[in-house]
């Protein structure tokens, strides 16, 4: 079983580069990897959590990919948890049910072949206090005990560990640490194999143990400087995707890109910067 993983498209309906970027990689995918299936680890719209034309612009571009693809919902698509959420842009009842009607079931199960199946969560309303994190809570303690003969590969916008070096954790950048503990107990030793996110707009990969830890590059944008107080390990800087080849028990993972995609910050991308002024004006979504 191959997959691609993409991640982080921030598409707007005003269009623009990160739109040009997903047409081209989804172009190479279609082309060149032609996996059997493909993941999305959420940012799928721009900026502004809840808002259906963008993701129904975004479903008619995901919709070119020839294989059938799944989405976990970033902190772009469903909002942040916590009293302090980005722009104030927090999770809100309704938003879950939204995502749905566009995107098909969160979270979700696949099951791949005889040995492997995927799980994808949407993390990004843990601790936000909403009905969905109950609901999902509920369905995670119920689906991955009936999936013990299999290995997991997880899928999550946000990392599940720190991906800062010393293990602190800082706001919204991964799970709160009782969010991981609460998840990963749930698997039983050795079953859980891959664990991919997005969210951090950087490809890496590394082995914890049995656990291939991978996160996905972002389709929209590369970063270009860290701040001081986020002081990432060393990692990729590109836009890309990455392909994933299911091994015996292990998985290969590549990242893949094309020569013509634009790399900019993704605060300086024209139709993202309007976006976001709008929101700090509090100007209501089109
Ligand atoms: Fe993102
Ligand atoms: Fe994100």
């Amino acid at each position: 079983v191959r997959i691609v993983q993409l991640s982080d498209t921030h598409v707007s309906s005003r269009g623009g580069i990160t739109q040009t970027n997903l047409e081209r990689l989804i172009r190479h995918i279609n082309h060149d990897l032609k996996p059997d299936l493909v993941v999305h680890t959420g940012d799928v719209i721009a900026l502004r959590p809840g808002t259906t034309s963008d993701w129904l612009n975004a479903k008619r571009l995901l919709d070119l990919l020839e294989a059938s693809y799944l989405v976990v919902p970033g902190n772009h698509d469903l909002g942040q948890p916590g009293p302090e959420p980005w722009e104030g842009l927090g999770c809100k009842d309704g938003y879950a049910d939204a995502f749905r009607a566009v995107f098909g079931d969160i979270p979700w199960l696949r099951i791949l072949d005889d040995d492997w199946a995927a799980v994808g969560v949407a993390d990004t309303i843990m601790g936000s206090g909403i009905e969905d994190e109950r609901l999902q809570w509920a369905w995670l303690e119920e689906v991955i005990p009936s999936i013990t003969s299999r290995y997991v590969m997880l899928f999550s916008h946000k990392p599940v560990w720190s991906p800062l070096p010393d293990g602190q954790w800082v706001g919204q950048i991964g799970f709160a640490p009782e969010h991981a503990e609460r998840l990963l107990q749930l698997f039983r030793p050795g079953q859980l194999r891959v664990v991919s996110n997005g969210h951090l707009h950087r490809y890496r990969y590394q082995q914890r143990g049995d656990i291939v830890e991978i996160w996905c590059p972002a389709t929209s944008n590369a970063v270009k400087g860290d701040k001081p107080d986020m002081p990432f390990p060393a990692a990729l800087k590109q836009v890309g995707v990455v392909e994933l080849r299911l091994l015996d028990g292990s998985v290969d993972a590549y990242f893949r890109s094309v020569a013509d995609v634009v790399e900019m910050e993704l605060l300086t991308i024209p139709e993202i910067r309007d976006e976001l002024e709008e929101i700090k004006r509090g100007v209501a979504a089109s």
